[in-house]
């Protein structure tokens, strides 16, 4: 792979509370290449979208707090960038397609006129050219007679044509770097592999970089370079799609790869991980996965293991590892 374009180093994120203190990101490092797509696989709660939004600088001080670390985009830090750097940043480099179309798209205007403002915003376009840039684009994400959409609010939109159409909004500023938080999870299953099939297809026609955020491991399968794995705020294993597919390290991603539905073995034969992720106010001493793991140790209950090389570009942080 080529240089890193977006490194985060060491981050943690903290939202003071009334009712006490979360801490959403727990020290995640992890690096995405040009023309690589990461998968950012976990169950809900994992903190996967505070990760993504904190990227675009997006989490709300307070009560969030940035605690520690970095996150570089092409080698400089984004914590330090002025307010027209960072509209730039936004504009110009990295666009985000939300978990929520409906709360980032703006329901009092029409399509039209969002992706339009957004085009003669960031890429000085005038009127005219960014009325046919925009049918161009919402034509690329397959919305049928494009034309005749602009003047349609995103209501009038089904579940399947809003990710389309907050795709488009996000191909609008020409991205190097594609942020896709859950786009599928709220879409039937047929709808979900087209929208995953189209982000695939721009990122490799625009040759871009993709953080892909999902819950589910099996879609990763067939989007991602690369994977990382989180539960309850810590990344717990790092590497290529193939050695993690091949050769899973943390219990936790053994779980999670035991409970995709295949093909070749029947549903009644999947086994779900046991028990819930912690509550996240209160988290269990040690490693926080530790209550549903059945290789738990005396040593889990109290430490939180470190992160270990276990084979070359391969990471996981399980206390089994330091056994070895
Ligand atoms: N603005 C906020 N204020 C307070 N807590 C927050 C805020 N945003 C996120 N959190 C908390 O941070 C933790 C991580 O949340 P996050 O949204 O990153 O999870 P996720 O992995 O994206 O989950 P999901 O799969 O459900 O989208 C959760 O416990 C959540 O309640
Ligand atoms: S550190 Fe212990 S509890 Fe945590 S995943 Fe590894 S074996 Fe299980
Ligand atoms: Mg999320």
């Amino acid at each position: 792979m080529s240089e890193p374009v977006l490194e985060i180093d060491d981050l943690t994120i903290r939202f003071n509370l009334k009712r006490g203190t979360l801490t959403a990101v727990d020290g995640v490092s992890l690096s995405i290449s040009k023309g690589e797509t990461f998968g950012l696989v976990g169950e809900s709660g994992s903190g996967k979208t505070v990760t993504a939004r904190s990227v675009m600088r997006l989490i709300p001080t307070p009560p969030g707090e940035i605690a520690s670390g970095e996150v570089r985009f092409e080698g400089k830090d984004i914590y330090q960038m002025s307010d027209r750097e960072m509209r730039e940043l936004r504009g110009q480099h990295v666009a985000m397609v939300f978990q929520e179309p409906m709360s980032a798209l703006n329901p009092v205007f029409t399509v039209g006129a969002q992706i339009g403002d957004a085009l003669r915003t960031n890429m000085g376009m005038n009127k005219a050219e960014a009325q046919e840039r925009t049918v161009e684009l919402l034509q690329l994400v397959g919305i049928p007679s494009p034309g005749s959409r602009l003047n349609s609010y995103v209501h009038e939109f089904s579940g399947g044509m809003r990710q389309r159409v907050m795709l488009a909004m996000a191909l609008s500023c020409d991205p190097t770097f594609l942020i896709a938080d859950e786009p599928t999870t709220a879409l039937d299953v047929t709808i979900q592999a087209t929208i995953l099939e189209l982000i695939s297809s721009m990122i490799e026609r625009f040759h871009m970089s993709l953080l892909f955020i999902t819950h589910n491991l099996g879609v990763v399968a067939h989007a991602c370079d690369s994977i990382g794995v989180m539960y309850a705020s810590h990344l717990v294993e790092l590497g290529t799609k193939d050695e993690v597919f091949a050769n899973p390290q943390h219990p936790y991603t053994v779980g999670l790869l035991n409970s995709i539905p295949r093909l070749d073995v029947q549903e009644k034969y999947l086994t779900p991980i046991d028990g819930y992720v912690c509550n996240m106010m209160d988290p269990p001493p040690g490693c926080k996965f530790n209550p549903r793991c059945k290789q738990a140790m005396e040593i889990c209950q109290r430490e939180i293991p470190d992160w270990k090389e276990v084979a070359p570009g391969h990471f996981a942080a399980c206390h089994l590892h330091s056994q070895q």
